[in-house]
């Protein structure tokens, strides 16, 4: 399980990934633009309060399960649980001010899918979010195993694998590497999903930073910020993660 870090921490690990920007406010989040290689924003918090307690206190979920402040205000807390309870109010209230729709998600562990062919496409594997529209997707892990990014550089979007380009030709079908084939790859989000390279650089989101990143949409600037949720034991404890 990932440990909170302090803020002092977050900034000089992050400050060394060139695809993150640091920023000191969440002013600062929503209004600095994504630029150049920069896809991903983040503004690390140190927060107060025992989110354990409230995964602890969290009734059994067979998949994931969006809360609502009533769920948490339901919870019999101690007082770092009523702290952890205040601040996850507080910041779904914060990303539905600014007009997002924010959920709250208890997410229970899963073993990884078994190998699915030709190309995985859960949010387990590397991925990118899309939109029809400029939408940007905000994330905060506050408790349990957190996101994951990846270097642009360092990834290879999985149509453009020529071995596995080839694979997905056969599932395909008849035809040949046309139009109607690249329709079905966007179809079935095998463009959306990527492979690392050797060695690649990966990066974790941490814990109880709020992260802007981009998604990949018409008319965007610059390339969408490629993740994956983390992958988790059967045994693991559940994650907490605000997601818009
Ligand atoms: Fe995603």
């Amino acid at each position: 399980m990932a440990m909170s870090e302090t803020m002092a921490a977050a900034q000089q690990r992050l400050a060394a990934v060139p695809q993150v920007r640091v920023v000191a406010s969440f002013a600062e989040l929503v209004a600095t633009p994504f630029r150049g290689e920069i896809n991903a924003l983040c503004w690390p918090r140190e927060l107060p309060g025992d989110f354990g307690e409230i995964e602890q206190a969290l009734p059994d979920v067979d998949a994931i399960t969006s809360l609502d402040p009533a769920d948490l205000r339901a919870l019999p807390l101690s007082a770092a649980g009523q702290i952890a309870r205040e601040q996850l109010i507080a910041d779904q209230a914060l990303l539905s001010a600014r007009g997002l729709q924010p959920s709250l998600d208890l997410v229970p562990p899963a073993d990884p899918p078994g190998r699915q062919q030709p190309v995985r496409t859960d949010v387990g594997d590397w991925h990118v979010d899309s939109a029809t529209a400029e939408t940007d997707t905000y994330l905060c892990s506050y408790f349990g195993a957190t996101t994951e990014g990846i270097l642009n550089a360092h990834a290879t979007c999985q149509v453009d694998v020529p071995a596995t380009r080839a694979s997905l030709r056969q599932s395909y079908g008849s035809g040949g590497d046309d139009e109607s084939f690249r329709t079905w790859l966007t179809a079935h989000f095998y463009d959306l999903h990527y492979a690392p390279l050797p060695d690649a650089t990966t990066y974790s989101f941490g814990l109880g930073h709020l992260w802007r990143i981009a998604t990949q949409h018409p008319g965007s600037q610059v390339p969408p910020c490629i993740h994956r949720a983390p992958s988790t034991s059967s045994e693991a404890r559940r994650r907490l993660l605000l997601i818009s």
